[in-house]
């Protein structure tokens, strides 16, 4: 499905952001993992989340699906999935990938998962080394990518696992592993990363806690507890958000509400960032729902200025470089964002991905091995004129879909049936708002 953006003013209305993503697979898997039924109430219903919701039944938890965003999970309790009898398909999903990987290996089958071609040549070494380590046994294709086999260990051996990389996927296996293995795990992150998976356990009932060390921070999960089914209410998904906020931020006389955006301190960076740049953005109604804080997300039409993005901001914003680059782009003055190297790890390598799109589009940018420079055209200054290759990536889809509604000339994304992958209706909603998208 091709899509094109056009240039399009004043983008006005409330916009009912579709749920957290992170947030969403957490809860159907934790459901799975505890006794009894668990309820979840505005579970992202893209196809991601759908894949986790598939293996999480195909592993004999019954997943039901309510009413729109309504789930229940009935819970077999840790250790309690079953044998799947056919091959597991994570489709484009990393974070189904490596957080069931980590549930897997805390289970004594064997089981069979692959994915499709973005996944397939993504690394899962990142898991597989410290699982292994706890007892699980791989087989994978080389580079340690899908498909692979993985059989699971009755009793995991608890483990203090220094990460290599900050990331909150391997983090999450790590701790998911150790829920079944008997004494402590630690997984020490070399910076802190979303602590979703962390609020929610301890919300299940786990004993759970994290401390600032001199090697980062050391987050420790007591193994074997129960976990009792506990009503999860999914906020809306910030990286998600983070497309019509900086659509409204470029398209003149815009305003948008964006009520109960995830405002998890681990996930705010980018609006950190775009208050750096001079948005007009302000956080209102604050509140905390099932653990997490969130907040209605206003947004005014902004003159932006370049700004640098130190490295230690990645982790708190490390979904949202394409749509800041795209901000930048619009901006007066240059921006340098550094240490984003893990950009060439996703769903495609975004910073090679940004970069040529960016220049495309009549940009100019510079690429290292780990960071990105953009020379910002000010508010009238991008060309667009392009076309974009998504390449199995739904965030660089909708990055250059909201470049081209404020360029000079429309932009068009040859494959956008990826954005539904996390934001199932996007073109259609940013329609309703005033964006001309075909
Ligand atoms: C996620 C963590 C991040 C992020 C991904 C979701 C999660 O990946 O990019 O979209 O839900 O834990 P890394 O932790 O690998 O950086």
């Amino acid at each position: 499905m091709r899509l094109t953006a056009h240039r399009s003013a004043t983008l006005s209305g409330t916009v009912p952001v579709p749920g957290d993503k992170s947030i969403s697979h957490r809860a159907l898997i934790l459901g799975a993992l505890a006794v009894g039924e668990t309820r979840i109430e505005g579970l992202l219903e893209g196809e991601d989340v759908r894949a986790t919701a598939r293996i999480v039944g195909q592993l004999g938890a019954a997943v039901e699906r309510q009413g729109p965003g309504r789930w229940t999970v009935q819970g077999r309790g840790i250790g309690g999935l079953l044998e799947p009898e056919d091959l597991l398909d994570f489709g484009n999903s990393g974070t189904a990938a490596r957080l069931l990987l980590g549930v897997l290996a805390g289970h004594p089958f064997t089981a069979f998962a692959t994915g499709d071609a973005s996944l397939r040549r993504r690394p899962m070494g990142r898991v597989i080394d410290p699982l292994s380590a706890m007892g699980a046994q791989f087989v994978s294709r080389s580079g340690g990518r899908l498909p692979l086999a993985v059989t699971g260990a009755a009793e995991p051996a608890p483990q203090i696992w220094r990460m290599a990389v900050a990331s909150a996927q391997v983090k999450s296996a790590i701790l998911l592993a150790g829920l079944a293995a008997p004494g402590e795990t630690t997984a020490l992150e070399p910076e802190a990363t979303r602590d979703h998976t962390e609020r929610m356990l301890a919300a299940f009932g786990a004993e759970i806690r994290s401390e600032a060390t001199k090697a980062g921070r050391a987050v420790t999960l007591t193994g074997q507890p129960e976990l009792s089914a506990t009503p999860v209410t999914v906020p809306a998904d910030p990286s998600s958000a983070a497309f019509p906020l900086v659509a409204a931020l470029l398209c003149d006389g815009s305003e948008l509400l964006l009520p109960g955006v995830g405002v998890n301190p681990y996930r705010a960076g980018l609006l950190d960032s775009l208050v750096e740049m001079g948005a007009e953005l302000s956080l209102e109604n604050r509140r905390e729902l099932a653990g997490e804080p969130l907040a209605d997300l206003r947004v005014r039409h902004s003159t932006l200025s370049g700004i640098e993005v130190p490295p230690e901001r990645a982790p708190s914003m490390i979904d949202e470089y394409p749509i800041l680059a795209v901000a930048a782009a619009f901006a007066e003055g240059t921006s340098v964002f550094h240490g984003i190297g893990e950009l060439r790890v996703k769903e495609s390598d975004r910073l090679t991905a940004v970069a040529h799109g960016l220049a495309a589009c009549g940009v100019e940018v510079e690429e290292t091995e780990d960071s990105l420079t953009v020379h910002g055209r000010g508010p009238a200054g991008v060309a667009g004129g392009a076309e974009i290759a998504a390449d199995l990536d739904h965030r660089i889809a909708m990055a250059f879909l909201v470049l081209g509604l404020a360029a000079r000339d429309p932009v068009a994304i040859d494959d956008a049936r990826t954005i539904e992958t996390s934001f199932p209706g996007f073109a259609a909603l940013m329609r309703t708002l005033g964006a001309d998208i075909r």
